[in-house]
C-alpha cells in the first residue's frame, strides 16, 4: 500500500481553516497536532516541513472536527494545566478555569501552613483541593462534589496527597456544624437562558448553571457556610463578574465581614469573607 505523507505546517494551514472564526484556532490546531504525534508544541515549532503518515494526519483531521464542534481543546487531550499540576479531566468534570486560580492565590497570601480543616465544595477534577494541598502540606483538605463521576476523576488526579479526601455530597450537608477553618467555592453560576452557554456545550450544566439568575448556589452555599464554619472561619467564593453585589450583600446579611476580589483585569469575580465571632 502507497504511504502519503503531508508537511507538518500545511497539516496546521489546513486545520486552521476548518477553525476559522473560533477563539484561537491555529494555537489548538498545534495542541491537537502535538497530541497526535506525541510532541511538544516547541517541536512542531523547529520541526514544521516534518512529514506526517496519513494515518496521524486523518488522526489530526478527526480530532480537529470534535474541536469544531466545540468540544473543548482540554476534552480532546484529557487533560488541563491548572496551578501547578496537570490534571484529568472528562466530560464529567468543568474544564478548570485560569480564572480560578485567583481563588488559590487569594487563599496562599491569606493563610499560613498552620494545621487547617479547609473543604473545597463542587470539587469537579479536583483542581482547587489539589492545587491547595501541593502548596499546603499541614492542612486537611476534604473535595467534596455531588457528582460520583467528577469524584473518580478527583481522586484518581489527587493521588500522592496524604492529607486530601473526597466525599459526595449535597454542598456541605454531610458536614458538622462550626467544624472548619476554610470553605473554598466556586459553584455553578450562570444562568439558564444567558447566550454565553452556547459556547460551553460540551461541559455538564450541572458545573455551570444555577437557578435564581445564577445565584442560586452562590446563596446555597452562604446559608451553609453559616453553619459549617467556625466562629472566625473563612468562605472564599468565586462568581460571575456581575454577580459581586448580591453576593456581598447576602453575605453580610449572614453576619460575614466581605473583601471583594478582582481578577488580573479588574473584573469582580471573587469575595473573601470571614464568619463574625460571636460576642
Ligand atoms: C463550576 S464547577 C467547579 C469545579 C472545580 N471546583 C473548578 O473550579 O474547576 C461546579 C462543581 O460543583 C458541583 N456541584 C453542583 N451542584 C452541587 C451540589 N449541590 N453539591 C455539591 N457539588 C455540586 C458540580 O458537579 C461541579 O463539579
Amino acid at each position: 500500500m502507497e504511504h502519503r505523507y503531508q508537511q507538518v505546517d500545511s497539516l496546521l494551514q489546513e486545520a486552521n481553516q476548518t477553525l476559522e472564526g473560533s477563539d484561537s484556532p491555529y494555537l489548538d490546531c498545534q495542541l491537537i497536532l502535538a497530541f497526535t504525534l506525541g510532541q511538544t508544541r516547541e517541536w512542531l515549532i523547529a520541526n514544521n516541513d516534518k512529514e506526517v503518515c496519513d494515518k496521524q494526519a486523518n488522526e489530526f483531521r478527526n480530532l480537529i472536527l470534535r474541536r469544531k464542534r466545540k468540544e473543548p481543546v482540554a476534552y480532546i487531550l484529557g487533560h488541563k494545566e491548572f496551578w501547578n499540576s496537570r490534571l484529568a479531566v472528562t466530560k464529567d468534570t468543568l474544564v478548570p478555569r485560569p480564572e480560578t486560580e485567583l481563588l488559590i492565590e487569594t487563599v496562599l497570601n491569606n493563610f499560613d501552613d498552620t494545621p487547617r480543616l479547609v473543604v473545597d465544595l463542587g470539587t469537579g477534577s479536583g483542581a482547587i483541593a489539589i492545587a491547595l494541598a501541593s502548596e499546603r502540606p499541614n492542612w486537611q483538605i476534604v473535595g467534596i462534589d455531588i457528582s460520583q463521576d467528577a469524584l473518580k476523576v478527583a481522586k484518581d488526579n489527587g493521588n500522592g496527597f496524604p492529607k486530601l479526601s473526597w466525599m459526595q455530597g449535597f454542598w456541605g450537608n454531610a458536614l458538622g456544624d462550626n467544624c472548619i477553618d476554610l470553605l473554598v467555592c466556586n459553584p455553578p453560576y450562570i444562568a439558564e437562558n444567558d447566550p454565553y452557554l452556547d459556547h460551553l456545550g460540551c461541559e455538564p450544566l450541572t458545573a455551570l448553571v444555577s437557578d435564581d439568575n445564577g445565584l442560586a448556589d452562590l446563596y446555597l452555599v452562604i446559608l451553609e457556610a453559616s453553619h459549617l464554619l467556625k466562629p472566625g472561619g473563612h468562605l472564599l467564593l468565586e462568581h460571575g463578574h456581575d454577580q459581586q453585589r448580591q453576593v456581598c450583600s447576602r453575605l453580610e446579611d449572614s453576619s460575614f465581614e466581605t473583601t471583594p476580589l478582582a481578577d488580573l483585569q479588574g473584573n469582580p469575580r471573587a469575595v473573601l469573607a470571614r464568619k463574625e465571632i460571636a460576642a
